[in-house]
Order: C-alpha cells, then sequence, then structure tokens
C-alpha cells in the first residue's frame, strides 16, 4: 500500500490594491458581468471574466433557466464563448466572483466540478496554465492553474 499526500497552492489577499491592474481590471469586469447575469431561480448572480493571450477581455454570467438543467455557469458560458470566439487564442487567467441579495460575496467560490473540468481542457488545448482568480469582498483567491483545483483528473491524454 502507498499513501499519496496531494498538495493544492492558493494564495489569499486580502484587498483588490494587492493585484496588479491587468488582475484588478480582470476582477472588476467579473463584477460587472454578475450584475447582468440571469438567475431569477437562485437568485446567485455569477460573473466571470476570461483573459485571453490577445489581451481582449471576455465576460460570461450564469444563464438560468426554468427546466434547470438547461442553464449553464457563468465559467463555461465565458470559456466557451472565447474558444469559439478565438479557438487558437490562449486563455492566461480567469476571474470570478457572485453576487446575492446582500450584495458581492465576502468569501471567494471555487468554481463547480463541470467549470472546472472546462477550464482544464482549455489549459491543456492551449498547454497554458490559466490563472484563477476567486473575488470576495473579504478575501481574494488566487491559483496559478486549473490543476490546483483537481490535481487528479481526467484529461485527453488518457484517451491515447
Ligand atoms: N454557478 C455558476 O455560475 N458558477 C459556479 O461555479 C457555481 C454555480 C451558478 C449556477 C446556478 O445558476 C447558480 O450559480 C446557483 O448554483
Amino acid at each position: 500500500m502507498n499513501t499519496r499526500e496531494i498538495k493544492s497552492v492558493l494564495i489569499d489577499y486580502n484587498s483588490l490594491a494587492e493585484l496588479d491592474k491587468t488582475h484588478q481590471k480582470l476582477v472588476q469586469k467579473a463584477k460587472d458581468a454578475a450584475e447582468k447575469a440571469y438567475a431569477p431561480y437562485s437568485e446567485f448572480k455569477v460573473g466571470a471574466a476570461v483573459l485571453l493571450e490577445n489581451g481582449e477581455i471576455i465576460e460570461g454570467n450564469n444563464q438560468e433557466n426554468a427546466a434547470y438543467p438547461s442553464g449553464l455557469c457563468a465559467e463555461r458560458v465565458a470559456i466557451f464563448y472565447a474558444n469559439s470566439k478565438y479557438p487558437n487564442v490562449a486563455i492566461k487567467a480567469i476571474a470570478v466572483t457572485a453576487n446575492t441579495d446582500k450584495g458581492f460575496i465576502k468569501e471567494p467560490i471555487p468554481p463547480c466540478g463541470s467549470c472546472l473540468q472546462v477550464m482544464l481542457e482549455s489549459e491543456k488545448r492551449s498547454e497554458n496554465s490559466i490563472e484563477v482568480l476567486l473575488y470576495g469582498e473579504d478575501k481574494i483567491t488566487v491559483a496559478d492553474s486549473i490543476k490546483q483545483f483537481l490535481p487528479v483528473n481526467f484529461n485527453k491524454d488518457m484517451l491515447k
């Protein structure tokens, strides 16, 4: 028997001012996107902003549906659009936040498993690590790669 211990590195910041201007702008775009979410059922409005290698920022937000499973998370709306518009441009970073009836979340939320799997695919596809910035008013959590959240993952290498 062999036990494997797996370590992930997440860095927490106390305020936006601690981030550089590019990352501050990306978080602001995610906040703007959250305000425009269509989330009448959960009332949990998530915003995502994707920074591409060409400098462009693509936003997305959760889109819910009366037939609940037909909706889609903010991260996947943004990533699928970015990959459909620029199939050969790598994603450098993604910022995510959420807004409720109490305003922006205090603690950051990690992306759901399905969104992480989609982000991992983008990372693998472009052979470029995607930085993740999770914004909450009291804390901003930053990771240098999707692999920090999915250290053990199923990916295209396994289909060979
Ligand atoms: N949601 C996201 O947009 N991203 C996540 O990573 C987690 C959850 C959305 C889905 C649904 O519209 C609402 O938040 C409540 O789960």
